[in-house]
């Protein structure tokens, strides 16, 4: 029992430490540095990078604002495809934050599509500085064959990438349940997913501090 009850407060307290440093991380200014529609329009490699990735509309944006508790730092749209080159933001001189546009917009030209989905494929590829994906899924919508596209292409460009469930607030508990177990057996499957899958919602807020501590471990 007394071992019981010193295990949990002092995991407790590690989690509880990496939490507020993230919140400390994330309190700090961030703010807009560059928009990329080409690769020769990337900024200079400095910081660590961290991009949030997904389907149009499975709220990236939204997430980010989230993240940093600014309501419009990101661009966010009822209407998909809104975000259509990489955006850049600053966090405290420690971590670049990328918002990507994002895939598998249906409705999009063919021409619009192959501009910004090849930028996105290139940026991945090739930046040296990216230390992971933020791989979104929305928690009430199937997992789809250009998710699966992409976990592919990031295991064979070894970057790594994180699954996280967006719009929790959307589903029941049991269906939450389910489609953590599905997006864990997911990231088994691909060599370069991070074995953590996160559930957040930013509509209201859960899951918002834990992810904040995921990214702040990769903060310079
Ligand atoms: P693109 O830039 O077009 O690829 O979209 P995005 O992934 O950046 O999505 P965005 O953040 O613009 O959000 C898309 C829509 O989803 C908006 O209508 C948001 O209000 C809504 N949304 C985002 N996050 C949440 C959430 O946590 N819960 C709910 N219920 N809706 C959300
Ligand atoms: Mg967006």
């Amino acid at each position: 029992m007394a071992d019981h009850a010193t295990d949990e407060s002092g995991a407790a307290g590690s989690r509880a430490d990496l939490i507020e440093a993230a919140r400390v991380l994330f309190a700090a200014e961030c703010r807009f540095v560059h928009a990329a529609q080409r690769l020769d329009q990337l900024p200079s490699a400095s910081e660590p990078e961290v991009a949030f990735a997904g389907r149009s509309n499975v709220g990236k944006s939204s997430l980010l604002n989230a993240l940093t508790g600014r309501r419009a730092l990101a661009r966010v749209s009822g209407e998909p495809g809104r975000t259509r080159q990489l955006n850049f933001f600053d966090l405290g001189g420690r971590l670049m934050l990328v918002d990507m546009p994002g895939y598998g917009y249906a409705r999009a030209g063919k021409a619009v599509k192959q501009d910004w989905q090849g930028l996105m494929f290139d940026y991945l590829r090739g930046r040296t500085t990216l230390r992971r994906v933020m791989l979104l899924l929305d928690a009430r919508v199937e997992v789809k064959e250009a998710d699966r596209a992409v976990m592919e292409l990031l295991d064979r460009a070894a970057v790594t990438f994180q699954l996280v469930l967006t719009k929790v607030d959307g589903v029941k508990s049991a269906a939450l349940a389910r489609k953590l177990a599905e997006a864990r057996a997911l990231a088994r499957a691909h060599p370069a997913a991070h074995p953590e899958v996160m559930a957040t919602s930013s509509e209201t807020g859960e899951g918002v501090p834990e992810l904040r501590a995921a990214i702040a471990g990769l903060a310079g």
